[in-house]
């Protein structure tokens, strides 16, 4: 397993949680949102040193990277491009980019690639106060459904958590400017109805076990099995 993101020493703990369950990890600090095509092409070939792509019967990617962009501005005043294009460098551009860079590497082994986009509810119903993250998660996704379309002999998964116990949320409620998104999130947080990360996790392992989906599909934590 490779794990990707900033933050050394959290990459480590999950390093360290996994092999506790006799999982191989390697972890990488990486910006994603600046991280260049060769970059992440390098990444994913040091990291199967001493391995073929064909010695794995399966080949996940999770694309789990996530930012909300700018909660302080109404939708109606958004006019920073700067601003915009910096987060759909990470959230959109540089996933896609990512994407394509593994696709690359595990290509001739294409019927045993899975891939797993982490979306949200926002990527196909508005949500007041949230233009920057719907906009980029319906962007992502659509993507992601066009891919699917394409490559029939890929399982792609697009998977929408529900509302899960993590800074993101704690993050909305600091920094919205928008009353109705700032009581919804409290609500959920005080009412404990967000979900642990373990629970929502465990639901998207048994939808891509069951090989219930249609690749492409986007499926809630909510859904019916
Ligand atoms: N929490 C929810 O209720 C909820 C609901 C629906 C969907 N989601 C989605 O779930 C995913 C995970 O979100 P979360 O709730 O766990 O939020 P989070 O705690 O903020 O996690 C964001 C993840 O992205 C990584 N990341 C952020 N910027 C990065 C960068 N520039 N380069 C590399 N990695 C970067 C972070 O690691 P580092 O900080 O170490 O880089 C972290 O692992 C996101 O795609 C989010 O949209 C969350």
């Amino acid at each position: 397993m490779l794990l990707l993101a900033r933050k050394k020493e959290e990459l480590a703990q999950t390093a360290k949680l996994c092999e506790s369950e006799n999982v191989k990890v390697i972890h990488n600090s990486v910006d994603l949102s600046v991280a260049s095509e060769k970059e992440m092409f390098d990444t994913i070939i040091n990291a199967l040193t001493g391995y073929k792509v064909t010695d794995f019967t399966a080949s996940l990617i999770f694309h789990n990277v996530g930012s909300l962009g700018n909660l302080s501005i109404e939708t109606s005043r958004i006019e920073e491009v700067q601003e915009l294009r910096e987060y759909y460098d990470l959230n959109v551009f540089k996933v896609i980019s990512l994407n394509t860079q593994f696709l690359k590497i595990f290509g001739d082994v294409e019927d045993r690639i899975i891939i797993v986009n982490i979306t949200s509810l926002c990527a196909i119903k508005p949500m007041s106060g949230m233009a920057y993250y719907c906009s980029g998660k319906a962007a992502r996704e659509m993507y992601f459904r066009v891919l699917a379309e394409e490559k029939k002999n890929i399982v792609i998964l697009n998977y929408s958590p529900g509302p899960v116990e993590t800074t993101m949320i704690d993050l909305v409620i600091d920094k919205t400017v928008n009353a109705n998104l700032k009581e919804v999130f409290t609500s959920f947080k005080n009412q404990g109805t967000l979900l642990k990360a373990e629970t929502t996790v465990r639901k998207c392992i048994k939808v891509l076990v069951s090989g219930n989906l249609k690749s492409g599909d986007h499926i809630d934590f909510f859904d019916d099995e």
